[in-house]
């Protein structure tokens, strides 16, 4: 693995160690897809070492596939019981997953909708489509959506073909939470890595927002991280500024395993309640 990955990694799961150990209950929020699965990795290896525990975490999942087998292992329910439930404390009944399988998807989502709302999630992990998608809020979802069916795009199909077995093809349905499910968490945490997210994560932190770039929504949330490895920051046109988010700075990250004593370079800015200055403007979390 990369070391700037990994070096994302570390700094999404300090975050997350941050939130669950504050927080009792925690109810966190996560994304699956191929950029959550290191971070995921190593949030495990921590609670294995007995440095974390998620015995007091709820977790809560963003979205589904609909029409995989219950026991698919690319459904992102066994997903995370793989990564998460087999190797820590966290108890699989506090496990909050849409039942793509349920007869009636519409009393599906609602109550799934309501469970979010009363749980009030804590932290928020995202990923990032190559097209601006967050969960399966495909381009053209409304800013205010809440959870439901949802017809996904081409673009995201053929992404996420490489998670599946050889020739499969993903489901051309799913359920998700909505663009402004998500933006009721306390806090946001988005992830890209590689330069295949560099286009979507510039027009989503420097381009206008609009519902064409679903993840352009985060820069109506005030408090907002982003971590990216450097490809995936590569092309934000401020550098080291980006504009309604203010300054970039770069951290310097002990990379583990394999990449040992290297240092490590992950990108990291955020807009935040504890970074925000007196004029309005923010500063370096
Ligand atoms: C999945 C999810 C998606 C992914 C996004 C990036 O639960 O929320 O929005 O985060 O599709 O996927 P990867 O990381 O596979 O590139």
């Amino acid at each position: 693995m990369a070391p700037d990955r990994t070096a994302a990694a570390l700094r999404t799961a300090d975050i997350v160690e941050r939130f669950v150990s504050s927080a009792s209950p925690a109810a966190l929020g996560i994304a699956t897809g191929e950029t959550m699965q290191q971070p995921l990795a190593e949030i495990a290896g921590r609670c294995q070492r007995g440095a974390l525990s998620l015995a007091s975490t709820e977790v809560y999942l963003l979205d589904e596939y609909i029409g995989l087998q219950p026991d698919d292992p690319c459904s992102f329910a066994n997903t995370v019981d793989r990564l998460l439930v087999g190797p820590t404390d966290l108890s699989p009944s506090a496990v909050h997953a849409l039942n793509s399988h349920n007869p009636d998807l519409y009393a599906e989502c609602d109550a799934y909708e309501r469970r979010v709302r009363a749980a009030g999630i804590g932290l928020q992990l995202l990923g990032i489509g190559t097209n601006g998608h967050i969960a399966f809020n495909e381009p053209g979802s409304s800013l205010a959506s809440s959870t439901r069916v949802v017809r996904l795009s081409e673009q995201t199909r053929s992404d996420n073909a490489r998670s599946f077995p050889d020739g499969a093809q993903p489901p051309a349905v799913a359920i998700t939470q909505g663009i402004g499910t998500i933006l009721m968490a306390r806090e946001l945490l988005l992830v890209a890595c590689g330069q295949q997210k560099a286009q979507s994560v510039a027009r989503a932190v420097e381009g206008p927002v609009t519902r064409s770039v679903p993840a352009s929504a985060l820069q109506l949330h005030p408090n907002v991280t982003v971590v990216l490895d450097p490809p995936a920051a590569s092309l934000l046109a401020g550098g080291a500024s980006t504009g309604d988010f203010g300054v970039v700075p770069s951290l310097d990250c002990r990379a583990t395993g394999d990449d040992r004593g290297s240092p490590s370079v992950c990108r990291e800015f955020r807009r935040g309640l504890r970074g925000r200055r007196d004029d309005g403007g923010y500063q370096r979390a």
